[in-house]
């Protein structure tokens, strides 16, 4: 319909009456959208009232009609933009609330994490030493035949050395093999020729052995090296620093013992023992420095004697937790290895 006369202006104006109503009931954007559409759209009363000016000759009162539509579009259209503002700032707070933290809700407590129980055994022993006067050091875990045998008094003949027993590495030559350390002993040597005695040394570090995993051997464990080296130390000295150690470590009623033993570097060797949970077991190895070894390193056996003592880390885990399987220190379980935080 096309307004010729205020008679049809009104008529526009009454199909808009109740503007003001549908524009407040307008609860979203999406649905003020809508109401717009329908109010000053292209098919909406003032769209189609808009279509039809053409058909009015008189350019006067084209001009008039034109002007009088615009102005009851403009009217619609304001009311509409006054919504749209209430309507969007309604929206954001609604998504504010929504989106909002409450920070005074309790937490989630992140995993705590821990050592591995090895570790904690490595440190809790070094700790045990330093207390007793030792220095620590570290050294290569890919070493040389010369530093894991020959310089420890080992013979060329020594079955040790078979690699049965001994990764080799692809790496060296035939003079000079370089191996995986199958204990931390070789720096026995090393620390000798880079320090004068007296000399109180304590090794920790990885091992290797051409073992396959079971419950108590494993191709890759921790040793921990011990060296005292002073002027008259004795087997006595070796005695009460071991039993010393093992009270610390297992508990003040722990009882020790030495078995006699053989070891090519030390002279005379021993197993120390020890008496925990009900029954006697094999701890460590150790002996006094024998004097081929002194002589490697340029030590005056004449002047000097030692002791030295190698233990397995995972064995003093197990002996102190009373773990049977080693491989519950190898597996990454959590649920075994929170028990020994
Ligand atoms: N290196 C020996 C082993 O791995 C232990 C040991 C160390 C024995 C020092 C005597 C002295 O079995």
């Amino acid at each position: 319909m096309t307004p010729h006369d205020t008679a049809d202006l009104d008529e526009l104006r009454q199909s808009v009456a109740d503007a003001p109503e549908r524009v407040a009931s307008a609860s979203s954007i999406a649905e003020l959208d809508v109401v717009e559409a329908d109010l000053v759209g292209r098919s909406s009363p003032v769209g189609e009232a808009r279509k039809g000016l053409g058909e009015i000759k008189d350019a006067d009162q084209r001009r008039a009609t034109g002007k009088a539509i615009n102005d009851i579009a403009t009217d619609l259209k304001s009311l509409v933009d006054a919504r749209r503002d209430a309507v969007a700032s309604a929206e954001q707070a609604a998504t504010l609330m929504s989106d909002a933290v409450d920070v005074t809700l309790a937490g989630r407590r992140p995993r705590r994490g821990t050592h591995h129980v090895v570790q904690q055994t490595t440190d809790e022993i070094i700790d045990i030493f330093v207390g007793l006067g030792y220095t620590v050091a570290t050294g290569p875990e890919a070493e040389t035949e010369f530093y894991n045998f020959t310089a420890l008094n080992i013979p060329a003949t020594h079955p040790s050395r078979h690699e049965s027993d001994t990764p080799y590495l692809d790496y060296g030559d035939k003079d000079e093999e370089i191996l995986l350390r199958t204990h931390t002993s070789p720096m026995q040597a090393r620390y000798m020729e880079q320090h004068d005695p007296p000399t109180y040394v304590v090794v920790p570090g990885k091992v290797f052995r051409a073992d396959a995993v079971d419950a108590t051997h494993s191709p890759v464990f921790h040793q921990l090296e011990g060296l005292a080296v002073d002027d008259g130390i004795t087997f006595g000295d070796l005695k009460g620093t071991l039993a010393s150690f093992a009270k610390q470590f297992f508990g003040s009623s722990t009882k020790v013992k030495f078995i006699p033993h053989y070891f090519p570097f030390t002279e005379p060797s021993a197993e120390m023992h020890a008496y925990t949970n009900g029954k006697w077991i094999e701890l460590l190895g150790c002996g006094m420095v024998d004097p081929a070894v002194f002589d490697q390193v340029g030590y005056d056996a004449e002047k000097v004697t030692g002791f030295a003592f190698g233990m397995g880390m995972e064995r003093m885990a197990m002996v102190r937790h009373g773990i049977t399987d080693l491989r519950a220190l190898l597996d990454a379980d959590r649920r075994i290895l929170e028990q020994y935080r």
